[in-house]
């Protein structure tokens, strides 16, 4: 586990009081992980579970029933109540730290592009925001991913990129590399000879996943997307004060303006989860468009729930009824092959694996327990769906 996150030029400045805020969150975090959040598992083998069997009839067989039984128990009410305000607490806190520096923070962006020397950022004005983006504030994210207070603000990225760290407690890595990692792993596994020309991320937000495709193919052409200017504006210069050339650029994955067949390898990382159906859907579309004949499209996600028992899957859906996360749940009871199909890939072409994280696994030492990010104390696995077109 990383104890301080990498440096970079886009990081904002802490004083050492954001710092004792930051290490309390993450020390209530890790309480609530570690110490509060097993008992949960107690009350339910003790009263929920039993209560359920004499009311149904039947031992519980979906999420959905244990959670209208675990609502009404005062332990997992108290553990909610906690969860969420550690939640709130860690994006007031970012917010706050951030919104102080909001104009030193466009400015020194716009010095950083200013003197960029490989690397492209290209935004829209005029993009339209999708209303499963604009409804709500994403995982209660004040003013969530796209709000621009200022010209050329870059606020949601300052906010974003030390809050997944927080989040993570630091298990993604240094720089919230896992999941990009992850990927390259899984590909060096099963694809030893690609050796890609272009590859396009999609739902990039600041890139964290994005750089090490640049690390791993230094000669490809990378490309990043994402609805957020802010993001693509602090991702661009973030990429740039790391050395990494990375063309970015403000757009709406369901309908991109790359030519067909343009790339070899198109990515996404938790971008699936945060799409309507209908949205999912389209970039699955647009996939198999700018994918080349042979190409491959690899989508990194949190657990799915298939083949875990119905209190795992209960506790690994809280997101979507606690943290703005209409989608999270939902995803899970897509079957993602049946959908590629209809999106024009071969369903025989189609794969899906949990992969060991990447850099979980370095100091989780071989556990196999489940990783959302850190918040229940586990680390380990995501999950890949992709496709060969
Ligand atoms: C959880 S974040 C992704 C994290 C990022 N991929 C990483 O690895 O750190 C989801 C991102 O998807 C973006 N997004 C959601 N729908 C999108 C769409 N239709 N087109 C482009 N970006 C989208 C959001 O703006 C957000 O930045």
């Amino acid at each position: 586990m990383m104890e301080r996150q990498g440096k970079h030029a886009m990081l904002p400045d802490n004083t050492h009081d954001d710092s004792a805020r930051q290490t309390f969150v993450s020390g209530l975090k890790l309480h609530l992980a570690n110490a509060v959040s097993p008992n949960l598992r107690k009350v339910y083998d003790a009263r929920v579970r039993p209560g359920i069997r004499r009311d149904l009839g039947h031992e519980p067989v979906s999420r959905h029933e244990v959670r209208r039984a675990m609502t009404h128990d005062t332990v997992y009410q108290a553990w909610s109540s906690l969860q969420r305000t550690s939640q709130e607490m860690k994006q007031d806190t970012q917010s706050e730290i951030a919104v102080r520096q909001i104009d030193a923070l466009a400015a020194r962006a716009k010095r950083v592009h200013a003197a960029a020397q490989k690397g492209t950022l290209r935004t829209n004005p005029d993009i339209k925001i999708p209303r499963y983006m604009s409804a709500l504030n994403i995982h209660c994210i004040p003013g969530g991913y796209h709000n621009e207070l200022i010209e050329d603000d870059v606020l949601p990225g300052a906010v974003y990129d030390p809050g997944v760290f927080l989040y993570s407690m630091g298990r993604m890595g240094a720089f919230n590399e896992d999941m990009g990692a992850t990927v390259l792993s899984y590909l060096r596994q099963n694809h030893p000879g690609l050796s890609p020309k272009r590859i396009l991320d999609m739902g990039c937000s600041v890139g964290h996943s994005t750089i090490p495709y640049v690390e791993a193919f230094p000669k490809a052409e990378v490309h990043a997307l994402d609805l957020s200017g802010p993001f693509v504006r602090y991702g661009h210069a973030r990429a740039e004060s790391m050395g990494k050339v990375v063309h970015f650029s403000q757009q709406n994955a369901e309908a991109t303006d790359y030519p067909d067949g343009h790339f070899d390898l198109v990515v996404s990382h938790i971008l699936m989860h945060e799409t309507s159906h209908k949205a999912l859907a389209n970039i699955f579309r647009e996939c198999q468009r700018v994918l080349r004949p042979g190409g491959l499209m690899v989508h990194v996600e949190t657990p799915i729930f298939a083949g875990m028992d119905p209190y795992d899957q209960f506790i690994l859906d809280w997101d979507t009824y606690n943290n703005n996360e209409p989608f999270w749940g939902p995803l899970k009871d897509l079957d993602l092959a049946q959908l590629a199909a209809k999106c024009g890939f071969d369903q025989k072409k189609c794969f899906a694996k949990v992969q060991p994280s990447a850099v979980g696994e370095a100091y989780a030492k071989g556990r196999t327990s489940l990783f959302q990010a850190g918040d229940f104390g586990g680390a380990g696995a995501w999950f890949l769906f992709g496709a060969e077109k």
